[in-house]
């Protein structure tokens, strides 16, 4: 289903990974606007969906959006807290990982460096730690350090000293007086996309903790598949990518006990195998028809035993 405030990326590929069987029990840890945890209703008869989304508009449109479908459970949560809601195994488990593009195009929410709005970021309301306390009071060190490790910015040194120099005249509030200190001092420079958009994603995923929690969330997911159970993870961005390829690396090759490469012989058979050995992309039609698309890749996995 498509609707003005987030269109589902890669559906149909997550859809036909995961084999829904009716009456299976499935989980959207990422239920956002709902694209793909309707498109998993739709395949139930007595199964049942639950979701996660920390987003406490998202989840109030979820609410509204299954009030009809009694199999449906929604948790306003961070889906690091899968374990503790969840005891059952279940057949198929989905992120889709980022924000959506209601969190992006709203003002109020401040992700975007295209619209002014309070340097905010947080994808939950519960939250505390705000763009603008990072950009205001962290110190220089710890602002390249966050930059260059998740901006993969090689050289933020003359930003972070520009933001310094300014925030001490004046607080740095806003998306524009941020992105305009960031366009100001690259004029000039040969860049592939806008300048602002690696320092926005940098804070972004640091506001939200996000590599953190993808860590615990993916760790939380294999436990609770049942055998033939799928695992099936959408990211956006290469620190996210990386985060899913070696972890499904390293949960679906032979090792020992310890987890060290040993002789054949003595090998344990890994518990999950890879379905996808290379990531599923968009096809060019659909990132014609919804560009932010673009950069998507969807990884699969099983249980086996
Ligand atoms: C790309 S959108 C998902 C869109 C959704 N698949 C759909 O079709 O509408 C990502 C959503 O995941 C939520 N999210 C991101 N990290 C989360 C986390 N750790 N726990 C719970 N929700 C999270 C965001 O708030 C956002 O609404």
């Amino acid at each position: 289903m498509l609707n003005n405030y987030h269109t589902p990326v890669l559906l149909n590929e997550i859809i036909s990974n995961l084999h829904i069987v009716a009456n299976g029990t499935y989980i959207d840890c990422t239920a956002g606007f709902g694209g793909h945890s309707q498109a998993i209703v739709d395949k139930l008869k007595n199964g049942n969906l639950i979701c996660f989304e920390q987003d406490y508009d998202a989840y109030n449109f979820l609410l509204k959006k299954f009030k009809k479908n009694k199999n449906v459970k929604i948790f306003n949560e961070n889906f690091t807290y899968i374990d503790y809601e969840i005891k059952e195994k279940v057949n198929g488990i989905i992120f889709d990982l980022g924000v959506s593009n209601y969190q992006l195009i709203n003002q109020n929410r401040g992700f975007s460096y295209k619209i002014d709005g309070p340097l905010d970021m947080r994808m939950s309301q519960k939250n505390k730690l705000t763009a603008k306390t990072i950009i205001n009071t962290y110190t220089k060190q710890q602002l390249v350090d966050i930059f260059k490790k998740y901006g993969e910015i090689k050289k933020p040194q003359k930003i972070v000293d520009e933001i310094i120099k300014i925030r001490k005249q004046k607080a740095i509030t806003t998306t524009l007086q941020l992105q305009k200190i960031i366009c100001d001092k690259t004029k000039g420079s040969i860049h592939r996309k806008h300048p602002a958009k690696t320092y926005f994603q940098a804070l972004r995923i640091v506001v939200n903790d996000e590599l953190n929690a993808l860590k615990q969330g993916l760790e939380k997911a294999v436990n609770l598949l049942q055998k033939y159970g799928i695992l099936a993870v959408i990211t956006f961005h290469s620190l996210e990518d990386r985060i899913v390829k070696h972890f499904f690396k390293n949960i679906t090759i032979a090792h020992d006990f310890y987890g060290h490469d040993v002789p054949l012989y003595q090998k344990i058979k890994p518990s999950y195998c890879l379905i996808t050995k290379k990531p599923i992309t968009p096809t060019q039609a659909e990132i014609e028809r919804n560009h932010k698309s673009h950069s998507a890749k969807l990884r699969v996995l099983q249980k086996i035993c």
